[in-house]
């Protein structure tokens, strides 16, 4: 039996679709009230005939990786665990909390499992937790990790939690990590990475000027799964497709979504304004800011990543970014309702 945490996020729900498709079964973790409505959407989206059915397969247990004992009672009689769930946030006063559930809550998750004896666990960690490399230079595995005030909360949060994972590993737990570059998919366009896809369709007028990786959620999902089934041991994989400019990312969401591109480059004079009106009109209005400090200057950053290692250790061959912005936007095409401002899950 197969635990995941995380299953109702972006990445999470492509996971839970690839286990179950594949004859698995699956234990999913899910907090008190969060919802799995989008997740089924994502089942019958990917499996229009048996979507329902193979939704109906995953056992729901609450939980929170902040609660050890919740973590206790779902791990009864599971030996796989795949960890997705985790806070993915830019903002600020979001830090603490965040913190708290990535590093606090991993830690949490590997004691346990190194408690029950589990056979294998995925972490699903972040080419964020690689740190930054010197300028233009490509993105590896082996990458060391330096501190420093260019590192986002979100990548010290996942730096931490990765930590958490190879401490466990040293104690006897084996694992696999996975660091996934921007994974584009149909999730939640509130939170994750969809918010992309979101903005576009919106009209955004600017582009920056980065350079970064992405990732099909499907993709992401496949690896995660052949590595567990794999003898591949404590070891990390970046899962990475292509690296794209912002530019290249926003005009193909604009071609599938029917929206005009964004026109305008905005520079690091522009985003750093920006983001500081962001900040005024979210104190005015008390809406989370669309932009903040760390999104306008990671925004700017050209990195670029090698997918060799997981290409050459088990074959993965990546979809290119295009499937993965057509996926995504046909999704919202036929469902629309999840992009609409004033929609709010059922609980
Ligand atoms: N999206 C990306 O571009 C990207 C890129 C690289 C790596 N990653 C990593 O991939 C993983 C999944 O990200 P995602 O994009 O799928 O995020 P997401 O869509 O925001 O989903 C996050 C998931 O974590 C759960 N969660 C948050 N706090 C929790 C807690 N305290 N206890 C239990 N569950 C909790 C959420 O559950 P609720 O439904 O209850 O909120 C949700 O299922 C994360 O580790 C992230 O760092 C993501």
């Amino acid at each position: 039996m197969n635990l995941v945490t995380g299953g109702t996020g972006l990445v999470g729900s492509h996971l839970l679709f690839e286990l179950v498709s594949g004859g698995r079964k699956v234990r999913a973790l899910k907090r008190q009230g969060s919802n799995t409505e989008l997740v089924k959407r994502l089942f019958l989206w990917y499996s229009p005939d048996k979507g329902r059915e193979l939704f109906d397969g995953v056992e729901w247990v609450e939980g929170d990786l902040n609660d050890i004992v919740s973590l206790q009672e779902a791990m009864d009689g599971i030996r796989f665990i795949y960890h997705c769930a985790a806070v993915v946030s830019f903002l600020p006063e979001e830090g603490q909390m965040m913190m708290k559930a990535n590093v606090e809550g991993t830690a949490n998750l590997v004691n346990v499992a190194l408690l029950n004896d589990i056979e294998k666990f995925c972490h699903c960690s972040s080419v964020a937790a690689l740190g930054i490399p010197q300028k233009d230079n490509i993105v590896h595995e082996a990458l060391v990790w330096k501190t420093s005030g260019k590192n986002s909360r979100y990548a010290i949060s996942k730096y931490g939690s990765e930590r958490e994972v190879w401490r466990a590993s040293e104690e006897g737990l084996p694992m696999v990590v996975v660091n996934p570059s921007v994974v584009i998919g149909p999730g939640d366009p509130a939170r994750s990475s969809a918010q992309l896809y979101q903005s576009v369709k919106n009209g955004m007028k600017f582009y920056t000027s980065g350079v970064t990786g992405f990732v099909d959620a499907r993709d992401v999902a496949t690896a995660m799964v052949a590595l567990m089934e794999s003898d591949i041991c404590n070891q990390r994989f970046i899962l990475s497709s292509e690296d794209l400019s912002y530019k290249e990312l926003f005009s193909l969401f604009a071609h599938y979504s029917g929206a005009k591109p964004p026109k305008y480059r905005a520079g690091r004079f522009l985003s750093e304004i920006a983001w500081r009106m962001e900040k005024v009109r979210s104190f005015m209005t008390g809406q989370k800011p669309l932009l903040s400090k760390e999104t306008a200057r990671n925004a700017n950053i050209r990195r670029y990543f090698s997918n060799e290692k997981v290409k050459r250790t088990i074959g993965m061959e990546f979809r290119p970014v295009k499937e993965a912005t057509e996926n995504t936007s046909r999704f919202f095409k036929k469902y629309p309702v999840y992009l609409s401002p004033d929609f709010r899950m059922p609980s």
